[in-house]
């Protein structure tokens, strides 16, 4: 299993769009991917209609209680994607944790014995230089930075890699950047146009070449609990986010797959409220799906080469 971290410690640069969609789009690729969410607030559990508050297993709960992972992982409406929950007593965590010393690594720790049975892990980083965000930095073997096309965006890029590499040397870890990855774009704007130049000049092929473009049906997306392919697989966004998907697994050296084709789009989605909408919260037995296979046999057999 390779691990991803979607981070950046400026808030609402498209870190949780990015996890979410991200995983999705691995997951249609035909890896199975699972979606950790470090941030108090939630917001990828939400996305996919899953409320920590109300879970009587979280990653809070596992870190606290010292109790396995795999119960605070809920499969999703996505095939091929399952949400660890993180919990709101994440947001207090410092506070609470009982070892402070091996606390940088616990999710490293943690994730350990699920790994056979996913292909990647995504995760949402909070937008803090919090306990989870110094996790999913020690928990990575990639980084993926969002980054919206402001100026002070592109100046809050130059503290991120000053914190990544001061984590590298305290914590002795080594996540590679998998690359900067400009969100929300809109190239007829011309700060837009401004900012993508220059962050290509300073940054050269650090910078993803795909970029996301602001599109509403991403914004969408999450209050109809699903991923941006299943919400509108013909949207700017999907096109997008497939095309993220792709490079970043190019940059991985993972093979690539054809997507899977994205489900129609659902002509009464907007008539639904979230409370009418099924809540994919059953528990995931892993020994069922998963357990003694590695992750090579998960995949298509493209994959295992
Ligand atoms: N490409 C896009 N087009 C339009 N809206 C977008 C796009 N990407 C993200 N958004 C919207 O921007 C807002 C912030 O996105 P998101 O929650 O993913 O950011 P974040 O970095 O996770 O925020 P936080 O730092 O609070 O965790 C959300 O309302 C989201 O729907
Ligand atoms: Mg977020």
């Amino acid at each position: 299993m390779k691990t991803i971290a979607v981070i950046n410690q400026k808030g609402g640069t498209g870190k949780t769009t990015t996890a979410v969609n991200l995983a999705a789009g691995f997951a249609r690729r035909g890896y199975w991917t699972l979606l950790v969410d470090l941030d108090p607030q939630s917001s990828a559990a939400h996305s996919f209609g899953l409320d920590p508050s109300q879970a009587p297993a979280t990653l809070s709960k596992a870190i606290l209680e010292d109790r396995p992972l795999v119960e605070a992982i809920r499969t999703t409406n996505t095939e091929g994607v399952e949400v660890v929950l993180g919990g709101p007593e994440l947001a207090t965590l410092e506070l609470r944790i009982k070892n402070p010393l091996t606390a940088v690594r616990v999710l490293s720790r943690l994730l350990a014995p699920v790994r056979p049975a996913y292909d990647l892990c995504v995760l949402d980083a909070p937008p803090a230089l919090s306990l989870m965000f110094t996790n999913a930095l020690s928990a990575a073997d990639g980084l993926v930075v969002p980054v919206t096309p402001s100026f002070l965006s592109a100046k809050g890029l130059e503290a991120l890699f000053t914190t990544i590499d001061e984590a590298r040397a305290d914590l002795a870890i080594a996540p590679d950047l998998i690359g900067i990855l400009m969100t929300m774009v809109d190239r007829r704007q011309c700060l837009d146009k401004e900012v993508e130049t220059s962050l290509r000049e300073v940054f050269g092929e650090k910078v993803l070449s795909q970029v996301i473009r602001m599109n509403v049906r991403i914004k969408e997306a999450p209050g109809h609990f699903r991923s941006i392919f299943a919400h509108a697989p013909n949207s700017a966004g999907a096109e997008d986010y497939d095309a993220v998907a792709a490079e970043v697994l190019a940059r991985m050296n993972l093979p690539q797959q054809a997507p899977a084709p994205s489900t129609e789009e659902d002509p009464h989605a907007d008539g639904l409220t979230p409370e009418l909408r099924p809540a994919p919260a059953e528990p995931v037995s892993h020994e069922a799906h998963r357990e003694g296979e590695d992750t090579a046999a998960h995949a298509p057999a493209a994959l295992a080469g």
